[in-house]
């Protein structure tokens, strides 16, 4: 058995580091903190790319390799025991590769955001795919990005004698059990029974799994977390078991591992992911993470209720399954009891032979935004195009994420044809009483809610 780590520590650039921080800090702060300045703050908010560096961590496969994350949301708990590769880290005698091509393509001027641009081409370098799917999450205020993307072009793929290749054979990534105290505490355990029973024993104590919503508020010092459970290390939730009539997600899966080994088996799941935020934020955000959050525009709860998922919660008095369609209770309340961790979400296969199913998002960028609003449907026909089985699911249309329940009622037995969107898009208009703010009004909320399931009915009928 694995003996608990006390000490907070890490590996920089090859140099092993033993801060003694707060587990509350973050990365970016601790790397600007001790003079490592060569990645940048911009925004603080996971948004900008430019405090990104590359983390040894397992790919979907179970491999060690370089992922690209914004360390302005890694509070230094998460990073212990792992292996970082800052920008200062990644030149040897010569430019490295990566940097070699934005210097030849001029995708620099300010410079400020380049650290990042390199960081992410970095591990996407050794990822064996760099295109402009690499950069998505890095943003630059000066070049245009028409250099940056001739600058991704260019690059090629790792060679097997390069010295990073050699690294990522030898690094064990695999988080091992943490209790550090500094001035404050961070636990990380390694199995779901120890983390129930932390959870018992520190009802204080606040969950952390991706820290993309929670790093936030660390980021900013605007809150302080006296006491910290890490899920990023309990097997139970990093599992994805399928069987025929299932597929059972673990909670505490980044999402870039969903996307990748579950693409093709839910096309509304698929959608959704592709514009979750950018690779940086998936590479850390989890699905448990998007659940406990409880946020109304949360983006993959509508998914979710259209596909009938199930939750699988653990606690002191055992294991429970709930539909999630009965898990959000009001604004970021949840049916979670204190001690309850979610440990994965049931995703039942569909057993019609007539499924369509899809999800979309609205928001004020095509990707890397969050929603105003979002959506997902599933309706399944008989042989005579009737309609047997309806699911209308939004985001940001209410307190919580939601459903059309009555709509839904109506659709059953209806033929489905324009005449039927045409009589029922009026009334999914006037079921929600959104809010208007920053992203959309409310009526051109309401708006959207009918015109997506039209959009929906266009498109998975042609
Ligand atoms: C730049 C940026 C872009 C974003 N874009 C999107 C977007 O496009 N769509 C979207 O929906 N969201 C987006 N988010 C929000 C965030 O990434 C997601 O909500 C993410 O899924 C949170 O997962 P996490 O693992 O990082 O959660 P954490 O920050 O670790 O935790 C969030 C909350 O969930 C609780 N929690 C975590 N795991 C569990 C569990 N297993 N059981 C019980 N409680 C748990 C925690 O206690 C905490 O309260 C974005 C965030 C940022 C910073
Ligand atoms: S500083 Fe902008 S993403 Fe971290
Ligand atoms: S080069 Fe100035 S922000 Fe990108």
């Amino acid at each position: 058995m694995t003996e608990t780590a006390t000490q907070l520590t890490f590996t920089l650039n090859g140099e092993s580091i033993a801060p003694q921080h707060s587990p509350n800090t973050t990365l970016l702060q601790y790397l600007l903190q001790t003079g490592r300045t060569g990645t940048k703050q911009g925004c603080g908010d996971g948004d900008c790319g430019a405090c990104t560096v590359a983390i040894v961590s397992k790919d979907a496969n179970g491999q060690p390799s370089y992922q690209a994350v914004n360390s302005c949301l890694i509070p230094l708990g998460a990073v212990a025991g792992r292996s970082i590769v800052t920008v200062e880290g990644i030149a040897g005698e010569s430019l490295h590769p990566v940097q070699a091509a934005m210097i030849e393509t001029g995708g620099s001027q300010c410079g400020y955001c380049t650290p990042g641009f390199i960081m992410s081409l970095f591990a996407a370098y050794y990822d064996g795919v760099v295109d402009d799917a690499s950069v998505e999450g890095n943003l630059c205020r000066c070049t245009g990005y028409l250099s940056i993307r001739k600058a991704a072009a260019q690059v090629t793929q790792a060679q097997p004698n390069d010295e990073f290749v050699r690294q990522l054979q030898s690094i064990d990534c695999t988080p091992q059990p943490l209790h550090y105290q500094g001035v404050h505490e961070f636990y990380r355990p390694t199995s779901l029974a120890d983390a129930i029973a932390l959870l018992q024993q520190h009802p204080d104590a606040t969950l952390i799994a991706g820290a993309t919503d929670l790093g936030l508020e660390m980021s900013h010092d605007r809150r302080t977390f006296s006491k910290l459970i890490s899920l990023e290390a309990v097997p139970e939730l990093l599992q994805i078991d399928r069987t025929a009539d299932r597929v059972e997600i673990g909670a505490a899966l980044p999402l870039s591992h969903i996307e990748s080994q579950l693409h093709g088996e839910f096309p509304a799941l698929d959608a959704m992911l592709h514009l979750f935020a950018a690779r940086q934020i998936r590479n850390r955000a989890t699905l448990g993470g998007n659940i406990g959050t409880a946020s109304p525009i949360g983006d993959l709860p509508p998914v979710l209720l259209a596909l009938d998922a199930e939750l699988q919660i653990a606690g002191q008095s055992g294991e429970r399954s709930l539909p999630i369609a009965e898990f959000f209770r009001g604004y970021r309340q949840t049916a979670l009891q204190p001690g309850e961790i979610i440990v994965s979400v049931k995703i039942p296969r569909s057993q019609s032979a007539r499924r369509l199913s899809r999800s979309y998002k609205v928001g004020k960028r095509g990707t890397d935004d969050i929603s105003t609003v979002a959506a997902a449907f599933t309706i399944d026909l008989d042989a005579n195009d009737r309609i047997v089985h309806a699911r209308l699911a939004y985001g940001g249309v209410a307190a919580t994420p939601i459903r059309a329940i009555a709509i839904e009622e109506q659709l059953i037995d209806r033929p489905w044809t324009p005449e039927t969107i045409q009589q029922i898009k009026p009334l999914l208009r006037e079921t929600f009483a959104p809010l208007t703010d920053l992203r959309g009004s409310a009526s051109y909320r309401k708006l959207l809610v009918a015109n997506l399931f039209e959009k929906f009915f266009i498109e998975a009928t042609s």
